[in-house]
């Protein structure tokens, strides 16, 4: 018996943890029973501890002192990697600020186990970004080595929609063509992958993999677009300066907000100052004084944290409305469906022509495709589902467990990998 293997699906918005077990394999409670944590961390100035997941996110919503950190597996492979972020009197880096959030999912899985886990398959996009490969290649380079500065000595990748191939393969009765598609909070990621009940012995699949594509294009993107179409406009997105003719306030702060990865970068000094000067001049200061409430408050997260609330509650609702009293007493928005799938739809062009190159890349026709197997939380959006089985209109759809199938699938690999060791 090989040592153990643990699973890690560093998700964009939420992560899991799989072991093997002898039962087969499994992922493990994260926090109060969950098998999902949020991907988020807390730097709790006011009680001096760091803290991870929905307990970070309750002390940043309950106002402790502190800075809350989102989606930074967004940052792996660009520049902002190794910039710093003032925390307190400290800067820390992002780099170890994931780092911090993996060793306590390290952490987590060894108390689960009883013992130290050394060995670990991560999950990965197909395109951490997109059309470069060497950035790309140097944002696992990242990962892998802030992996191993939590004491990791041997990292494995998978790409993310082969893991959820793994899992789907688990419930087969027959061979099948699978598309398999993973669209989550950070990317959408694509496998054509032959599945069958007696292909799941074998430790070899890459003769069953036939294609894989991927895209920059997830629901955190999906949010930045709801707020800086129907939201920011409330606060002074767009508007102008007062005395400069035409001219528009910088667009960079509203984008910063909307974005989950940058709004910590916001809450700088020098950022500070610059908002001040921007409030001076605008020609409508009232909706800039909303700006510099939130970004003074450090209510950033609260904002696209609502935002997204909104975007999941327009799936089901033509028209929401987002009531924002932190950002001023009385201020309800409305959002609609329309416009927001009007405003996304070149994102969601981009996901149906991944699948279609997907097809294409496995030199296989649509037709052949039996199974559209559907996972990652952005697939629960109906025009994105629409995107998918317009892509291959007659293959049957399977919807997997949207949160979980990454990580079983890792946790199945991790153990074809144990028993290689
Ligand atoms: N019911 C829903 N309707 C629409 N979107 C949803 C729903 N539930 C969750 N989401 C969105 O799904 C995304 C998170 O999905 P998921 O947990 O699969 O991503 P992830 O694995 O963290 O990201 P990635 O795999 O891209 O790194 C978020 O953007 C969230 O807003
Ligand atoms: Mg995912």
């Amino acid at each position: 018996m090989g040592l153990a293997v643990i699973a890690i699906d560093f998700g964009t918005s939420n992560s899991t943890v799989g072991l093997t077990s002898p039962q087969g394999p499994r992922l493990i409670p994260l926090e109060q029973g969950n098998l999902t944590i949020p991907s988020a961390i807390f730097f709790n100035l006011e009680d001096d501890k760091v803290q991870f997941g929905r307990e970070a996110i309750a002390a940043y919503t309950n106002h402790y002192d502190g800075r809350l950190l989102r989606s930074l597996k967004s940052v792996l492979g660009s520049s902002l990697i190794d910039e710093s972020t003032e925390i307190g009197h400290e800067r820390i880096s992002l780099k170890d600020i994931i780092g911090k959030f993996l060793a306590h999912l390290k952490a987590l899985a060894q108390q689960a186990a009883g013992k130290e886990l050394e060995d670990v398959v991560i999950g990965r996009p197909v395109c951490f970004v997109d059309d470069d490969a060497r950035l790309d290649q140097l944002a696992q380079q990242q990962l892998e080595s802030i992996a191993k500065a939590c004491g990791f000595k041997q990292v494995h990748f998978q790409y993310e929609p082969i893991a959820a191939a793994l899992d789907y393969e688990s419930s087969v009765s027959r061979e099948e063509m699978a598309l398999i598609a993973d669209i989550g909070g950070g990317t959408s990621d694509f496998s054509v992958v032959r599945v069958s009940p007696q292909a799941r012995r074998r430790s070899d699949r890459r003769s069953d993999i036939l294609a894989n594509t991927g895209v920059h294009v997830g629901g955190t993107d999906f949010d930045k677009w709801l707020s800086l179409g129907q939201v920011m406009p409330h606060l002074g997105y767009k508007t102008h300066y007062r005395k400069r003719g035409e001219l528009e306030l910088p667009s960079s702060p509203y984008f910063d907000l909307a974005t989950w990865h940058r709004i910590s970068l916001l809450y700088g000094k020098k950022t500070a100052s610059e908002l001040k000067e921007m409030h001076l001049l605008a020609g409508q200061p009232d909706l800039v004084h909303r700006l510099l409430r939130v970004v003074r408050e450090r209510s950033g997260h609260q904002l696209a944290s609502d935002v997204e609330s909104a975007k999941i509650a327009l799936s089901s609702a033509a028209d929401v409305r987002i009531s924002l009293p932190y950002v001023d007493e009385h201020l309800v928005v409305p959002v609609n469906s329309r416009d927001f799938e009007q405003r996304v739809a070149a994102l969601t062009e981009k996901i149906g022509q991944c699948i279609r190159d997907c097809v294409r890349s496995a030199g296989i026709s649509v037709e052949q495709i039996d199974t559209l197997f559907l996972t990652g939380g952005t697939s629960s959006l109906n025009f994105v589902r629409d995107a998918c089985a317009s892509a291959v209109p007659q293959a049957r759809l399977v919807e997997g467990d949207k949160f979980a199938s990454v990580g079983l699938g890792l946790a199945i690999e991790a153990g074809v990998l144990r028993a290689r060791s």
